[in-house]
Formats: C-alpha cells, sequence, structure tokens
C-alpha cells in the first residue's frame, strides 16, 4: 500500500476531540460540520488514557460511537494510535518511560511528546495498542487513514539510549577502529577501546553552551542520525501492528516541515503518504511554508501529501499569537493544495475547555456558534472544495527545478565551531528557494539522493557535507547542459564532517571551478558589497576568497583585502553549455534573486507572472494530463494581470483568453484550467 487514501474530492475537516464532551455536543458538532462540508475528522490522537484506563483494561466504546457517528454521518475518519501522550499509571508502572533530558535530568509523568524511545515497556504498550485499534477498526466503513502517533520529535538521553545508541553504532560503523577513524578522536585523546565507553553526547559529556556546541561533530551528528532511527523505530514497529489486521488502509504521522531534529528523509520510506502541520512563524512570508510544502512533496518522489494541521485563526503556544487576517486561512488553505496538497485539515473542529490550548483556534468555539467569522470562511472554502472536485487529486508538479536539501549539512553547519555561529543552514536555503519562487518556477525539494535527471536548473546551497556519489551527479546535470549553483560552506566534509584533503569544495571543484584557500567571517553589521553587472548587492557573515581555476567571474568583492576578487562566479562544464555556479558569500535577497534569475533564465525557466512579485504561482498536472496553474495573490490589494494563455479559473468559472485582464482579489486566488 501506497500513496495518500482515494477520496472523491479534497478531504476537509481537522482534529476532533469528542472525548472531551458528552454527546449532546457531538450533534451540534455534527450539524455544524454538514454546513461548513466539513467531512473528515482526526479523532483518537490524545486518548490513550481513555483507551487504556489501566494496564489489563481496554475500553473502546466511546471510540466506537465516535465512528459510528461519523459514518452514519457519512463523514470519513483520520485514526490516531493516540501513543503520543501517556497515561499516568504507565509512566508510574515504568519511571524509564520518561525521557532523560540533555542536561541529564529524568523527568516525572507530565506533558506528551516525551516517552523514551527505546524504552521496552513504551514500545510493547504502543504496539499493543495500535494493534487492538487495528483489530477493530480496519474494516469499519468510517475509516480513511491511520495517523501514528504526533508530531514524534525531540531526544532522549537515558541509559537505554545510550545502550542502543552502541548498538546503532556497531551496525553503522562495525569495528571500533572504523569509528575511531570516523569521530577522528585521536584528537583530544578520545580512541574508544569498548563499546560500553561510548556515552550520547550531552550537557555532560561532549557538550557545552547546549545542543549545537560540541567537541566532536562527528558524536552529535551520528546521535542526531541515531535519534531520528530511534523514534522512527517506535512508527515502524506501530505501523507493523496495524498491519497484521489493517492491510489496505494508508498510514502516515504528521511531520512538522522544517524540523531540525529529525532527518525525514530517512522515515520517508515507511510512510504510506506524508503529511505535515503548518504553524510557520509569526513574521514568516509565503514562501515560508511554501518551501515546507515542496519539502513534504519531495518526501515521495513528488506524490501528493496532506495538510494534516493548520489553524483556522490562531495558535496558543506562542508569546504572541496573531489571528490569522480575514481571507489568509483560505490563502494559506489554497497555498498548500498548490503545492501538492491532497488534503485540508485543520487542528482543531472544537476548542478544548481547559488546559494549555483553550485559546487555540478553532472552527467551533466554546459558545458553538455558526455565526462567527471564523466559522463563516471554513465554510466558504468548504463549499469551493466541494465545488472543485476531485480535480486536483492525485495531481503533480512537474518542476524542472530542484533544490537539495539534507537533513546532515543542517545539523553539521550548526554544530560546527567556525567559521560563524550566525549562518543559517535554513536561511540560506530559504534564500535561494525564496528566489527561484518569486521568479515564478516550480521547485522540487529533494534529498541528495533524488534522481537528477529530470531538472535544467540544481540548486545545491550550502551543501556542507558531500555524501555519495552526489558531487558526480551534479556533474552530470551540467554536463547534459544544466546549471548547477552551490555556495560559500559548500563541498567541506564527508558523511562524517571530517573535511576533505583536497581544495574547497573539495568533491565539487571541477564542476565549480574555483578553489578557496580562505575565509573570512564578520559581524552582522558589516557587509561587503557585491559589484554585480555594475549594481552593488550586499553580502554578510561569511566571505571566502576565491581563486579561480577556470571559472569566470560574475561579481567581485568592493572592500577589504580582497576586494576586487570574486564573490560569485560560473563555470562552463562539459560541451553542451552545461555550467557550476559558486556563490563565495551569503548575499541579501536581491543578490539572491538576480543570481538565481539569471540561472533560470538560460533555461527559460522564469515564470509568466514574475513580475507580480507579490504573485504565488504554482503548477500541478493532472493524473489525465490537465495542467493546472495556481495564482495566489499574497497582497492586501488587488493583482492586475494579464493571462498569458487561455485559461478557466475552476474557482470562478471565468474564461480568459490569452492577453485578456485577469484580476485577483486581495489575497485572492484563482485555479486555472489551462487550454
Ligand atoms: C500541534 C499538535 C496539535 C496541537 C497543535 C496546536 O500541531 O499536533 O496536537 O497541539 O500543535 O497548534
Ligand atoms: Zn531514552
Amino acid at each position: 500500500m501506497s500513496g495518500a487514501p482515494g477520496t472523491p474530492k479534497i478531504p476537509y475537516g481537522g482534529d476532533y476531540n469528542p472525548e472531551q464532551w458528552p454527546e449532546e455536543v457531538w450533534s451540534a458538532d455534527h450539524r455544524l460540520f454538514t454546513q461548513a462540508g466539513i467531512d473528515t475528522l482526526t479523532v483518537g490522537v490524545f486518548a490513550w488514557s481513555l483507551l487504556q484506563p489501566a494496564p489489563d483494561t481496554y475500553d473502546f466504546t466511546f471510540l466506537d460511537r465516535i465512528l459510528d457517528r461519523a459514518a452514519a454521518e457519512a463523514r470519513r475518519v483520520v485514526l490516531g494510535t493516540g501513543t503520543a501522550a501517556l497515561p499516568p499509571w504507565l509512566a508510574k508502572a515504568h519511571p524509564e518511560v520518561n525521557r532523560t533530558d540533555f542536561e541529564g535530568r529524568r523527568h516525572g509523568y507530565g506533558q506528551r511528546h516525551n516517552f523514551c524511545p527505546s524504552s521496552p515497556a513504551y514500545r510493547r504498550l504502543s504496539t499493543a495498542l495500535a494493534g487492538r485499534l487495528a483489530q477493530r477498526y480496519a474494516d469499519h466503513p468510517a475509516l480513511l487513514a491511520w495517523h501514528v502517533n504526533n508530531e514524534y520529535g525531540g531526544a532522549c538521553y537515558c541509559e537505554l539510549c545510550a545502550e542502543a545508541f552502541r548498538e546503532w553504532l556497531r551496525a553503522r560503523h562495525g569495528t571500533l577502529d572504523a569509528l575511531n577513524d570516523a569521530w577522528w578522536t585521536t584528537f583530544w585523546s578520545h580512541r574508544y577501546t569498548d563499546w560500553a565507553e561510548i556515552e550520547p553526547p550531552s550537557a555532560l559529556t561532549e557538550h557545552w553552551r547546549g545542543p549545537d556546541h560540541t567537541a566532536f561533530q562527528g558524536i552529535t551528528l551520528d546521535y542526531q542520525r541515531f535519534m531520528t532511527d530511534a523514534l522512527l523505530g517506535c512508527f515502524v514497529a506501530e505501523k507493523e501492528a496495524i498491519r497484521a489486521h489493517s492491510r489496505d488502509t494508508p498510514v502516515t504521522t504528521n511531520f512538522m516541515g522544517l524540523y531540525r531534529p529529525l532527518d525525514y528523509h530517512r522515515w520517508a520510506p515507511h510512510l504510506d503518504f506524508a503529511s505535515w502541520d503548518s504553524y510557520p512563524p509569526l513574521d514568516a512570508p509565503p514562501s515560508w511554508p511554501a518551501l515546507a510544502h515542496d519539502l513534504m512533496r519531495g518526501l515521495k518522489d513528488g506524490a501528493p501529501f496532506w495538510l494534516m494541521e493548520q489553524t483556522p485563526s490562531t495558535t496558543a503556544c506562542r508569546d504572541v499569537n496573531p489571528l490569522r487576517r480575514p481571507g489568509e486561512s483560505r490563502l494559506a488553505s489554497w497555498q498548500a493544495v498548490a503545492h501538492g496538497a491532497d488534503a485540508v485539515l485543520y487542528f482543531q473542529m472544537r476548542a478544548s475547555r481547559g488546559a494549555c490550548e483553550k485559546y487555540h483556534g478553532a472552527v467551533i468555539g466554546h459558545a458553538g456558534r455558526h455565526d462567527t467569522r471564523v466559522f463563516h470562511e471554513v465554510a466558504l472554502l468548504g463549499s469551493e472544495l466541494e465545488r472543485l472536485g476531485n480535480v486536483t487529486l492525485g495531481a503533480r508538479t512537474p518542476a524542472r527545478t530542484a533544490l537539495l536539501f539534507d537533513w546532515d549539512s543542517w545539523w553539521a553547519l550548526e554544530i560546527s565551531d567556525g567559521p560563524s555561529r550566525l549562518m543559517k543552514y535554513i536561511d540560506v536555503v530559504h534564500g535561494y528557494y525564496r528566489a527561484a519562487r518569486v521568479a515564478g518556477a516550480d521547485v522540487d525539494v529533494v534529498p541528495v539522493t533524488a534522481d537528477l535527471s529530470a531538472y535544467d536548473v540544481v540548486l545545491a546551497p550550502v551543501l556542507h557535507l558531500v555524501k555519495g556519489d552526489v558531487a558526480e551527479r551534479l556533474e552530470a546535470v551540467a554536463a547534459r547542459g544544466g546549471t548547477v549553483l552551490t555556495t560559500f560552506l559548500s563541498g567541506r566534509g564527508d558523511e562524517h564532517d571530517r573535511a576533505f584533503l583536497t581544495d574547497v569544495p573539495g568533491p565539487l571543484g571541477r564542476l565549480t571551478g574555483v578553489r578557496v584557500d580562505e575565509w573570512d567571517s564578520r559581524p552582522p553589521e558589516v557587509t561587503n558589497p557585491v559589484d554585480l553587472d555594475g549594481q552593488e548587492v550586499a553580502s554578510r557573515l561569511v566571505f571566502e576568497i576565491v581563486v579561480p581555476q577556470g571559472a569566470e567571474l560574475v561579481g567581485a568583492y568592493t572592500s577589504d583585502f580582497y576586494a576586487g576578487t570574486p564573490a560569485i562566479t560560473r563555470n562552463r562544464f562539459g560541451d553542451r553549455g552545461g555550467e557550476g555556479w559558486y556563490v563565495a558569500t551569503h548575499l541579501d535577497d536581491a543578490g539572491t534573486d538576480r543570481v538565481v534569475r539569471r540561472v533560470l533564465d538560460r533555461h527559460g525557466l522564469v515564470g509568466p507572472y514574475a513580475e507580480h512579485t507579490d504573485v504565488e504561482t504554482s503548477t500541478r498536472v493532472t493524473p489525465d494530463g490537465t495542467h493546472l496553474l495556481f495564482l495566489l495573490n499574497h497582497a492586501a490589494t488587488d493583482a492586475q494581470l494579464t493571462a498569458h494563455t487561455a485559461a478557466t479559473d475552476l474557482l470562478s468559472g471565468q474564461h480568459h483568453e490569452k492577453g485578456e485582464p485577469l484580476t485577483l482579489d486581495p489575497l485572492g486566488v484563482a485555479v486555472l484550467r489551462i487550454g
């Protein structure tokens, strides 16, 4: 079984916790769901303590009623396995299910998302619950998908995890000699002579000043990989327990998009479909959730994913929780669909009465009203999705631009001492992604192992670690006439974060035609203007000094002792017009935009509406070959466009001939069927 569940339209709804309410309230809820076009409910996500009130007692009566009621109302259910928040008795009976934190403190019972992934008791009881749920509900008519656990994350540093880490290391490195070599342990007298000597890297061992400051990058990198795999093991075990009874219903777990602690690429093969919860940072531009959507789409080779959660109005967990303005939630929903989402779901259907999420936005508030702005907007989108029907389901994005995304590089860059603690992986990656998107290019955000043969342009910003054959595959892109762009702090380390014993940028040197012997790093207020075709753009934080080895200068530093030397270069590669670009410093948005646009332009990839910087475009091609172009106006004012081709807007029904005016309302959306 692979792929998202088959549905007649985009599933619409979200997290629903009727177990918090008497059944009269359920009736009111379902009436409102019908009014709002809500057909899909995620249930049971935090129901463990009700489902299993004692070690030997299971009680499914309330869940039976929730599912039966949903079925009677013709709604489908995404069924949680409920294993993300422990029941109190479990923590009492098996204190080792509680995590030991980075500072070495064993936690007591409380909160959620905090079970030790190596705890045998947790494994046994979580899989038992998942298995029983699957046995009971596999054939329930309401069942649409399985939702294992919730937002896996964090890390544990307990003795059980230490032991599991040692086992993981044996499997990865084979011998202590290999491990000592990979971690470069002769530095600071760390040569291990027994696996038992190895400790998890924490505040009590290799770290100071927190999780990013480690004496041994190799150890910390391996722990992050291990923790990713340990939590993945919990997911896989629950999935297997489900599969023993429920053979065909797709299984997922809700990811968190741009989430550093877990390498989702390691998880991707184990999911039937990807899903994620979108809560962008407060002042994030639209390209931020877009990057996360495209990363999620890239998890399963471009197959559609689900938007499993977003708030209809406001979050609660932040210091400041602004409301989504009128139209913003609709626009964010269409943006998800534009990027490949085949479901639009909210957290949450009805606001919790107590505890820390009582102020979190919900489709239905405490008063149960239907005449609120939020309910009205939710219902409006519900009716639009109903009208749209199945058109977008299964549609894929035919991107010719790829952006390499690599958790190992993210981790290695941010746990490094030098050259600059201020250089953040996502800031650079997002900068290049944003530039490509505002130029109107569809972008696949893919792992370094992805097949690159379909792309004309491959962006590989801060590809800090170069692993496997990625350098050869990037060369192959340029050899067949494509363009590869990489940046400063790329090609620095191998998979263990050991420096290459060659010129920087290591295995990327041939493609880029440059050599870097020295690099400078300055505080954020220092800029070094880069002269790019006679115009200056700013650069900050890291300044590599490039010695061209065949590459030609595109832009030069203008100050300091390296003034006049290249900050941006391009290198002809092969005999088909391919190029390898190198950007040696952290350019501002204007600079990144200009560089990326030049690269895209070489391949005719600048979009038809690229001059409208507030209008985002995104393409999906349906299984029957219909081209859909989504237009998303992120401005609070109208966008006056001119149709670039004949097209019909599936939302308004309006047809536009090529060259005719096409107006988007403030925060407006069009789903153009081309032709
Ligand atoms: C996460 C969780 C939900 C809820 C929301 C609130 O996404 O999965 O259970 O806590 O955050 O924003
Ligand atoms: Zn542990």
